[in-house]
């Protein structure tokens, strides 16, 4: 199942983007009295708030859509992309300057194809857009902290442990510098989660004692290598392979349970207002078995459980035919809530009524533009590593069939990703002489 508002949508309607009134103008106000490093937009003596976009795919060129729609809150500019593709940066490009015009002055100078354009990229702006494949984030983030940058990161911020414990020191840096940063968990802006949630941490259901959630679907997009190699007229390297087709391998996507099912146990974390300390699981692959699949599995089932005892049952599939939800659910001592239903059945049933309801995926940008105008906190770096490191928690003990708590988890020095990135660089995942990758084999596969 794919995630929706992966497109770019057209211009939305200025009424539409202002969230306060005055916004704008108490920014301004502000501004002055701020150091330069803490405001780097400040340093060019207007409020224009320069973009800039790294991985120009479905997502990045829709959150770069929403971040230039934010524009009822103040100037903004999409001054630079960066991406290892060209034909993917070029097709974002056209497609935002169609929607956006004179917002987007992305010259040839300031397009960046390659695996080290981001640290150009990050040069010219004030605000980054991180939306390549999850492997990458962790060293990009880093680096926009490091350049005084405020960055909005789609999620699982990282595929692996070691990439966890990098954003959550660069994490700790941003808020030292005052640095906005915004994590594309996008239902923690959404109007009926956020009272839901709201409800539920003032007792509307007593304790809660026992959760659940799904993403159990189908397989979403693949690249198949021999399509790819007729596409483009030549055989590919194993390292340009693996990144077309970047959702199959772990060391890129996290596997599924990051890279999608990560979304309902974030809403689990966020009721829980924390994250578990151990995880059972199971998982594997039943129906998918190409080459073309990677090393993914096509499903898990885990046990998450919390400090105070309570225990998590979350399920991820891709198998079509099945039977399909998207959802979480909490039971608590008083009545239970069907969160992304937005209901709740304690002494009152209540339903969240949707009308005017924001896009999520403008409101988190509306959030974080105002944020960094007005100099509000935001920082959700943390909470969005500490689901990204559930979601892997969750993987480590189904691919090795442990019981595993999360400090030994987060401590893990398996790492996953290549420390030297190049079309010609040897992946640490290759294919047998069968063209089929290993698996993870629960009970003998080491991930700690
Ligand atoms: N919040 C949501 O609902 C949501 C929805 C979809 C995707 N996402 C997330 O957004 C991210 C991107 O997903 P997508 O669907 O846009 O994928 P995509 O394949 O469409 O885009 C990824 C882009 O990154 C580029 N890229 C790859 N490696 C790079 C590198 N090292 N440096 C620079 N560019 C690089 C690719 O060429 C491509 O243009 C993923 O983390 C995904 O989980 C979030």
């Amino acid at each position: 199942m794919n995630e929706p508002s992966q497109i770019i949508t057209p211009g939305l309607s200025r009424r539409g983007f202002i969230r306060t009134t005055g916004g704008a103008v108490a920014g301004g106000a502000l501004l002055g009295a701020l150091a330069p490093e803490r405001f780097a937009h400040a340093a060019s003596g207007t409020d224009e708030l320069k973009i800039a976009l790294i991985g120009a795919g479905g997502r990045g060129s829709g959150a770069a859509n929403q971040a230039l729609s934010t524009y009822a809150l103040g100037p903004v500019k999409l001054v630079a992309i960066a991406d290892v593709h060209e034909d993917r940066m070029k097709g974002s490009l056209a497609n935002l300057e169609k929607t956006h015009g004179a917002r987007v002055d992305v010259p040839q100078e300031r397009q960046f194809i390659g695996f080290d354009g981001f640290k150009k990229a990050l040069e010219t702006c004030d605000v980054a857009i991180l939306a390549t494949p999850p492997g990458f984030r962790p060293a990009q983030f880093e680096e926009a902290i490091r350049q005084g940058k405020h960055v909005f990161m789609e999620k699982p911020v990282a595929a692996d442990a070691a990439g966890v414990r990098q954003v959550l020191a660069a994490a700790a840096e941003a808020k030292k510098k005052g640095l906005k940063v915004g994590v594309g968990l996008q239902r923690r802006h959404q109007a009926g989660y956020l009272e839901t949630v709201k409800r539920l941490h003032e007792g509307a259901i007593g304790d809660i004692t026992s959760m659940r959630c799904y993403w159990n679907g189908s397989r979403p997009w693949q690249k198949k290598r021999v399509d790819l190699e007729k596409q483009y007229g030549r055989k590919l390297t194993e390292m340009e392979y693996q990144l077309r087709n970047w959702y199959y391998f772990t060391w890129l996507s996290g596997d599924h349970i990051a890279e999608q099912h990560i979304h309902n146990i974030d809403v689990i974390n966020w009721v829980k207002k924390g994250h578990p300390v151990k995880a059972r699981a199971m998982g594997g692959r039943e129906i998918t078995n190409s080459p073309d699949d990677g090393e993914i599995y096509d499903h898990f089932a885990c046990e998450f459980e919390y400090e105070d005892g309570s225990i998590c049952y979350s399920y991820c599939r891709h198998q079509p035919g099945t039977w399909n939800s998207v959802s979480e659910h909490v039971q608590g001592t008083k009545g239970k809530s069907d969160v992304g239903g937005n209901k709740i059945f304690g002494d009152e049933q209540w339903r969240f009524k949707a009308e005017g309801a924001k896009d999520p995926y403008q409101q988190e940008h509306d959030d974080l533009f105002d944020a960094i105008r007005n100099n509000k906190d935001f920082n959700e770096a943390v909470s969005g590593a500490e689901s990204t490191m559930t979601a892997i928690l969750g993987r480590m003990a189904a691919y090795s069939g442990k019981e595993l708590d999360w400090k030994a988890a987060l401590d893990s020095k398996i790492e996953l990703v290549p420390k030297e990135l190049g079309w010609d660089k040897p992946t640490l995942v290759n294919p047998g002489p069968d063209g089929y990758y290993p698996k993870a084999v629960p009970g003998k596969t080491a991930v700690i």
